[in-house]
Protein backbone atom coordinates (compact mmCIF):
# COMPACT_ATOMS: atom_id res chain seq x y z
CA UNK A 1 0.00 0.00 0.00
CA UNK A 2 1.16 3.50 -0.85
CA UNK A 3 0.69 5.96 2.40
CA UNK A 4 -0.47 8.99 0.73
CA UNK A 5 0.44 12.32 2.42
CA UNK A 6 -3.20 14.77 2.36
CA UNK A 7 -2.71 18.56 2.87
CA UNK A 8 -5.10 19.91 5.70
CA UNK A 9 -5.52 22.56 3.58
CA UNK A 10 -7.42 23.30 1.43
CA UNK A 11 -10.75 21.19 2.65
CA UNK A 12 -10.61 18.40 -0.20
CA UNK A 13 -7.52 17.04 2.41
CA UNK A 14 -10.24 16.69 5.06
CA UNK A 15 -12.95 14.97 2.83
CA UNK A 16 -10.82 12.63 1.13
CA UNK A 17 -9.31 11.50 4.53
CA UNK A 18 -13.44 11.28 5.51
CA UNK A 19 -14.03 9.41 2.35
CA UNK A 20 -10.71 6.88 2.77
CA UNK A 21 -12.06 6.39 6.58
CA UNK A 22 -15.59 5.82 4.92
CA UNK A 23 -14.13 3.12 3.31
CA UNK A 24 -12.91 1.06 6.14
CA UNK A 25 -9.57 2.57 5.40
CA UNK A 26 -6.85 3.93 8.34
CA UNK A 27 -5.80 7.54 8.29
CA UNK A 28 -3.74 9.45 10.68
CA UNK A 29 -4.49 13.18 11.46
CA UNK A 30 -2.97 16.07 13.95
CA UNK A 31 -4.85 16.06 17.64
CA UNK A 32 -3.40 18.60 20.10
CA UNK A 33 -1.57 15.81 21.96
CA UNK A 34 -0.30 13.79 19.34
CA UNK A 35 -1.41 12.23 15.94
CA UNK A 36 -3.53 9.42 16.02
CA UNK A 37 -4.15 5.96 13.88
CA UNK A 38 -8.44 7.24 12.51
CA UNK A 39 -10.40 4.04 11.90
CA UNK A 40 -14.61 3.59 12.30
CA UNK A 41 -15.06 3.15 15.99
CA UNK A 42 -17.69 1.12 15.42
CA UNK A 43 -16.23 -1.67 12.82
CA UNK A 44 -14.84 -4.32 14.96
CA UNK A 45 -12.61 -4.98 11.49
CA UNK A 46 -11.04 -1.77 11.62
CA UNK A 47 -10.09 -2.29 15.16
CA UNK A 48 -8.39 -5.48 14.17
CA UNK A 49 -6.68 -3.39 11.45
CA UNK A 50 -5.38 -0.61 13.84
CA UNK A 51 -4.00 -2.86 15.99
CA UNK A 52 -2.30 -5.27 13.29
CA UNK A 53 -0.86 -1.71 11.63
CA UNK A 54 0.55 -0.57 14.77
CA UNK A 55 1.86 -4.14 16.03
CA UNK A 56 -0.17 -3.79 18.98
CA UNK A 57 -1.60 -6.51 21.14
CA UNK A 58 -5.58 -6.56 20.53
CA UNK A 59 -6.29 -6.54 23.96
CA UNK A 60 -5.17 -3.10 24.87
CA UNK A 61 -7.94 -0.96 24.10
CA UNK A 62 -8.14 2.22 21.82
CA UNK A 63 -9.68 5.26 22.62
CA UNK A 64 -12.91 6.51 20.40
CA UNK A 65 -12.84 9.84 19.45
CA UNK A 66 -16.13 12.23 19.19
CA UNK A 67 -17.07 15.93 17.94
CA UNK A 68 -19.42 16.92 20.43
CA UNK A 69 -20.10 16.01 23.94
CA UNK A 70 -23.46 15.38 23.39
CA UNK A 71 -21.85 12.16 21.68
CA UNK A 72 -21.24 11.02 24.97
CA UNK A 73 -24.22 9.37 25.56
CA UNK A 74 -24.54 7.90 22.42
CA UNK A 75 -21.70 5.43 22.84
CA UNK A 76 -21.40 5.68 27.34
CA UNK A 77 -24.06 4.53 29.63
CA UNK A 78 -24.23 4.87 33.36
CA UNK A 79 -22.62 8.41 32.88
CA UNK A 80 -21.48 9.93 36.20
CA UNK A 81 -22.38 14.12 36.29
CA UNK A 82 -18.82 14.40 37.22
CA UNK A 83 -18.31 13.38 33.70
CA UNK A 84 -20.69 16.12 32.16
CA UNK A 85 -19.28 18.73 34.32
CA UNK A 86 -15.42 17.69 33.15
CA UNK A 87 -16.61 17.52 29.55
CA UNK A 88 -18.18 20.83 30.03
CA UNK A 89 -15.01 21.92 31.49
CA UNK A 90 -12.03 20.36 29.66
CA UNK A 91 -13.49 19.71 26.13
CA UNK A 92 -12.44 19.75 23.74
CA UNK A 93 -9.09 18.99 25.11
CA UNK A 94 -7.20 16.18 26.23
CA UNK A 95 -9.01 14.73 28.72
CA UNK A 96 -10.13 11.04 28.06
CA UNK A 97 -13.22 9.37 30.14
CA UNK A 98 -14.11 5.61 30.74
CA UNK A 99 -17.01 5.05 31.16
CA UNK A 100 -19.44 1.83 30.97
CA UNK A 101 -19.77 0.93 26.89
CA UNK A 102 -23.18 0.88 25.49
CA UNK A 103 -23.34 -2.33 22.64
CA UNK A 104 -22.58 -0.58 19.74
CA UNK A 105 -19.76 0.15 20.41
CA UNK A 106 -17.74 -3.66 19.42
CA UNK A 107 -15.52 -5.69 21.91
CA UNK A 108 -13.01 -5.31 19.50
CA UNK A 109 -12.70 -1.38 19.99
CA UNK A 110 -12.08 -2.16 23.92
CA UNK A 111 -10.31 -4.46 24.03
CA UNK A 112 -12.37 -6.36 24.65
CA UNK A 113 -13.55 -4.07 27.80
CA UNK A 114 -16.92 -3.47 28.73
CA UNK A 115 -16.09 0.18 29.32
CA UNK A 116 -14.89 2.74 26.30
CA UNK A 117 -12.67 5.60 26.76
CA UNK A 118 -13.84 9.02 25.16
CA UNK A 119 -12.15 11.53 23.98
CA UNK A 120 -13.34 14.99 22.20
CA UNK A 121 -10.09 16.18 20.73
CA UNK A 122 -8.56 20.12 20.26
CA UNK A 123 -7.87 20.28 16.83
CA UNK A 124 -10.31 21.80 14.08
CA UNK A 125 -8.35 18.70 11.25
CA UNK A 126 -9.23 16.28 13.76
CA UNK A 127 -12.68 17.60 14.69
CA UNK A 128 -13.36 18.79 11.13
CA UNK A 129 -12.05 14.54 9.81
CA UNK A 130 -14.89 13.25 12.86
CA UNK A 131 -17.71 15.59 11.39
CA UNK A 132 -17.05 14.63 7.87
CA UNK A 133 -17.35 11.20 8.74
CA UNK A 134 -20.17 11.60 11.39
CA UNK A 135 -18.50 8.59 13.13
CA UNK A 136 -16.82 8.20 16.38
CA UNK A 137 -12.76 7.40 15.11
CA UNK A 138 -11.10 5.07 17.24
CA UNK A 139 -7.35 6.72 17.14
CA UNK A 140 -4.82 5.23 19.36
CA UNK A 141 -1.27 7.36 18.85
CA UNK A 142 -0.21 6.96 15.40
CA UNK A 143 3.19 4.95 16.04
CA UNK A 144 4.37 1.69 16.17
CA UNK A 145 3.77 0.21 19.24
CA UNK A 146 6.39 0.68 21.79
CA UNK A 147 8.11 3.45 20.39
CA UNK A 148 7.39 7.20 20.97
CA UNK A 149 4.50 8.86 20.42
CA UNK A 150 4.56 10.95 16.45
CA UNK A 151 4.07 15.05 17.12
CA UNK A 152 4.29 15.00 13.39
CA UNK A 153 3.76 13.43 9.83
CA UNK A 154 7.06 12.75 9.36
CA UNK A 155 7.34 10.50 12.47
CA UNK A 156 3.99 8.88 11.24
CA UNK A 157 5.89 8.31 8.43
CA UNK A 158 8.61 6.57 9.67
CA UNK A 159 6.55 3.94 11.64
CA UNK A 160 3.66 3.27 9.47
CA UNK A 161 4.35 4.34 5.76
CA UNK A 162 3.18 1.83 3.68
CA UNK A 163 0.86 0.10 6.38
CA UNK A 164 -1.98 2.49 6.32
CA UNK A 165 -3.71 4.61 3.29
CA UNK A 166 -2.73 8.16 4.16
CA UNK A 167 -1.62 10.68 6.95
CA UNK A 168 -2.82 14.44 7.01
CA UNK A 169 -0.57 16.58 7.20
CA UNK A 170 -1.12 19.60 10.14
CA UNK A 171 2.29 20.52 11.12
CA UNK A 172 3.77 19.85 14.94
CA UNK A 173 1.38 19.12 17.78
CA UNK A 174 0.88 21.86 20.31
CA UNK A 175 1.06 19.37 23.41
CA UNK A 176 3.52 16.75 22.49
CA UNK A 177 1.81 14.26 25.32
CA UNK A 178 -1.09 11.52 24.91
CA UNK A 179 -4.12 12.86 27.11
CA UNK A 180 -4.67 12.17 30.71
CA UNK A 181 -7.22 8.70 30.99
CA UNK A 182 -9.15 8.89 33.76
CA UNK A 183 -11.39 6.14 34.90
CA UNK A 184 -15.36 6.96 35.89
CA UNK A 185 -16.26 3.18 35.33
CA UNK A 186 -15.23 1.61 38.56
CA UNK A 187 -15.87 3.50 41.33
CA UNK A 188 -13.60 5.88 42.95
CA UNK A 189 -12.59 8.22 40.06
CA UNK A 190 -8.83 7.50 39.05
CA UNK A 191 -5.78 8.70 37.00
CA UNK A 192 -4.74 6.17 34.85
CA UNK A 193 -2.51 7.87 32.65
CA UNK A 194 -1.08 11.25 33.26
CA UNK A 195 -1.07 14.17 30.91
CA UNK A 196 -2.11 17.60 29.94
CA UNK A 197 -5.16 17.73 32.34
CA UNK A 198 -3.49 17.30 35.79
CA UNK A 199 -4.33 15.57 39.29
CA UNK A 200 -4.39 19.74 41.09
CA UNK A 201 -7.29 20.87 37.91
CA UNK A 202 -9.21 17.33 38.05
CA UNK A 203 -9.63 17.37 41.90
CA UNK A 204 -11.69 20.50 42.31
CA UNK A 205 -14.50 18.59 40.67
CA UNK A 206 -13.54 15.07 42.23
CA UNK A 207 -12.45 15.40 45.82
CA UNK A 208 -11.93 11.38 46.18
CA UNK A 209 -9.32 11.82 43.28
CA UNK A 210 -6.76 9.40 43.06
CA UNK A 211 -4.22 7.56 40.46
CA UNK A 212 -3.52 4.39 39.44
CA UNK A 213 -1.41 2.00 41.60
CA UNK A 214 -0.38 -1.33 40.55
CA UNK A 215 -3.81 -2.86 42.02
CA UNK A 216 -5.34 -0.73 39.31
CA UNK A 217 -3.68 -2.43 36.44
CA UNK A 218 -6.13 -4.30 34.93
CA UNK A 219 -8.55 -1.52 34.49
CA UNK A 220 -5.41 -0.06 32.96
CA UNK A 221 -4.31 -2.09 30.28
CA UNK A 222 -2.00 0.20 28.42
CA UNK A 223 0.68 0.46 31.37
CA UNK A 224 1.19 -3.27 31.15
CA UNK A 225 2.91 -2.89 27.79
CA UNK A 226 6.60 -1.59 26.99
CA UNK A 227 6.40 1.99 25.88
CA UNK A 228 8.01 5.41 24.41
CA UNK A 229 11.27 3.11 23.30
CA UNK A 230 13.27 4.05 21.04
CA UNK A 231 16.03 2.09 20.18
CA UNK A 232 19.11 3.54 21.88
CA UNK A 233 18.99 2.99 25.83
CA UNK A 234 17.38 5.53 27.89
CA UNK A 235 19.12 6.38 30.89
CA UNK A 236 17.66 9.05 32.89
CA UNK A 237 20.55 11.17 35.01
CA UNK A 238 20.22 13.75 37.04
CA UNK A 239 23.14 16.65 35.98
CA UNK A 240 25.41 16.38 39.52
CA UNK A 241 25.26 12.72 38.73
CA UNK A 242 25.95 12.94 34.95
CA UNK A 243 30.05 12.25 35.18
CA UNK A 244 29.64 9.43 37.52
CA UNK A 245 27.36 7.57 35.06
CA UNK A 246 29.82 8.80 32.26
CA UNK A 247 32.75 7.07 34.38
CA UNK A 248 30.73 4.04 35.99
CA UNK A 249 29.40 3.04 32.50
CA UNK A 250 32.61 3.60 30.70
CA UNK A 251 30.73 5.42 27.49
CA UNK A 252 31.87 6.48 24.35
CA UNK A 253 30.73 9.63 24.13
CA UNK A 254 30.77 9.73 20.28
CA UNK A 255 27.80 7.63 20.89
CA UNK A 256 26.00 9.23 23.32
CA UNK A 257 22.74 11.61 22.68
CA UNK A 258 22.63 14.22 25.83
CA UNK A 259 18.66 15.96 26.08
CA UNK A 260 18.61 17.98 28.85
CA UNK A 261 18.54 21.79 30.15
CA UNK A 262 22.17 21.67 31.66
CA UNK A 263 24.66 23.26 29.33
CA UNK A 264 27.00 20.29 29.07
CA UNK A 265 29.20 19.44 25.95
CA UNK A 266 27.99 16.68 24.33
CA UNK A 267 29.06 15.78 20.61
CA UNK A 268 25.23 15.13 20.35
CA UNK A 269 23.05 17.46 22.39
CA UNK A 270 19.36 18.69 22.26
CA UNK A 271 19.23 21.64 24.66
CA UNK A 272 15.87 22.05 26.40
CA UNK A 273 14.18 24.73 28.32
CA UNK A 274 13.52 23.88 32.18
CA UNK A 275 9.74 24.22 31.96
CA UNK A 276 7.35 21.12 32.34
CA UNK A 277 5.27 22.69 29.30
CA UNK A 278 8.34 22.95 26.46
CA UNK A 279 9.89 19.57 27.88
CA UNK A 280 6.95 18.07 26.87
CA UNK A 281 6.15 19.49 23.67
CA UNK A 282 9.61 17.89 22.42
CA UNK A 283 10.31 15.19 24.45
CA UNK A 284 9.31 12.83 22.19
CA UNK A 285 10.51 14.46 18.87
CA UNK A 286 14.04 14.46 20.49
CA UNK A 287 14.15 10.78 21.06
CA UNK A 288 13.23 10.24 17.62
CA UNK A 289 16.02 12.50 16.58
CA UNK A 290 18.52 11.14 18.78
CA UNK A 291 17.80 7.39 17.12
CA UNK A 292 18.10 8.97 13.85
CA UNK A 293 21.64 9.93 14.73
CA UNK A 294 21.95 6.21 15.44
CA UNK A 295 23.50 6.64 19.39
CA UNK A 296 24.28 3.89 21.43
CA UNK A 297 22.66 5.54 24.66
CA UNK A 298 20.13 8.59 25.63
CA UNK A 299 20.51 10.50 28.50
CA UNK A 300 17.58 12.89 29.53
CA UNK A 301 17.54 15.02 32.24
CA UNK A 302 14.81 14.33 34.77
CA UNK A 303 12.27 17.60 34.99
CA UNK A 304 10.59 18.33 37.91
CA UNK A 305 6.95 16.83 38.59
CA UNK A 306 4.65 19.89 38.41
CA UNK A 307 1.92 20.45 36.17
CA UNK A 308 2.56 18.48 32.72
CA UNK A 309 5.75 17.25 34.32
CA UNK A 310 4.07 14.23 36.12
CA UNK A 311 3.07 13.36 32.96
CA UNK A 312 6.65 14.03 31.28
CA UNK A 313 8.26 12.07 33.82
CA UNK A 314 6.02 9.30 33.90
CA UNK A 315 6.44 8.71 30.09
CA UNK A 316 10.30 8.88 30.64
CA UNK A 317 10.79 6.22 33.64
CA UNK A 318 8.67 4.04 31.05
CA UNK A 319 11.16 5.02 28.29
CA UNK A 320 14.02 4.69 30.67
CA UNK A 321 16.28 1.06 31.35
CA UNK A 322 16.82 2.74 35.02
CA UNK A 323 13.77 3.17 37.20
CA UNK A 324 15.81 5.12 40.13
CA UNK A 325 14.09 8.46 39.05
O1 LIG B 1 -3.88 11.94 23.37
C1 LIG B 1 -4.28 10.79 23.18
O2 LIG B 1 -4.96 10.17 24.02
C2 LIG B 1 -3.92 10.14 21.83
C3 LIG B 1 -4.62 10.96 20.73
C4 LIG B 1 -4.43 10.35 19.36
O3 LIG B 1 -5.97 11.12 21.04
N1 LIG B 1 -4.33 8.75 21.81
C5 LIG B 1 -3.69 7.82 22.54
O4 LIG B 1 -4.20 6.54 22.37
O5 LIG B 1 -2.75 8.05 23.25
P1 LIG B 1 -3.41 5.23 22.80
O6 LIG B 1 -4.23 4.11 22.25
O7 LIG B 1 -2.01 5.31 22.35
O8 LIG B 1 -3.53 5.21 24.36
C6 LIG B 1 -4.78 4.95 24.95
C7 LIG B 1 -4.62 4.60 26.40
C8 LIG B 1 -3.98 3.25 26.58
O9 LIG B 1 -3.11 3.30 27.70
C9 LIG B 1 -5.18 2.35 26.85
O10 LIG B 1 -4.86 1.21 27.61
C10 LIG B 1 -6.11 3.28 27.61
O11 LIG B 1 -5.92 4.54 26.99
N2 LIG B 1 -7.52 2.88 27.45
C11 LIG B 1 -8.27 2.89 26.33
N3 LIG B 1 -9.50 2.40 26.57
C12 LIG B 1 -9.54 2.08 27.88
C13 LIG B 1 -10.54 1.52 28.74
N4 LIG B 1 -11.73 1.19 28.30
N5 LIG B 1 -10.20 1.32 30.04
C14 LIG B 1 -8.97 1.66 30.50
N6 LIG B 1 -7.99 2.19 29.74
C15 LIG B 1 -8.27 2.39 28.45
MG1 LIG C 1 0.02 5.13 22.42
Amino acid sequence: MKTRVLNNLPREGIREAAQLILQGELVAFPTETVYGLGGNALSAKCAEKIYSAKGRPSDNPLIIHIADVQWLERYAKDIPASAFQLAEAFWPGPLTLVLPKKDNVPAATTGGLDTVAIRMPDHPVALDIIRACDLPLAAPSANQSGKPSPTNSTHVLQDLDGRIAAVVDGGITRIGLESTVLDLAHGTPTILRAGAITFDNLKGFLPDLKTADKDHEHHSPGTRYRHYSPEAKVILCSNEDLDGLIDQLNLDLGKVGFIGFAKRKFNIHIPLQNSPKSYAHVIFSSLRNLDAKKVDYIIVEPISEEGIGVAVMDRLRKAASNSEF
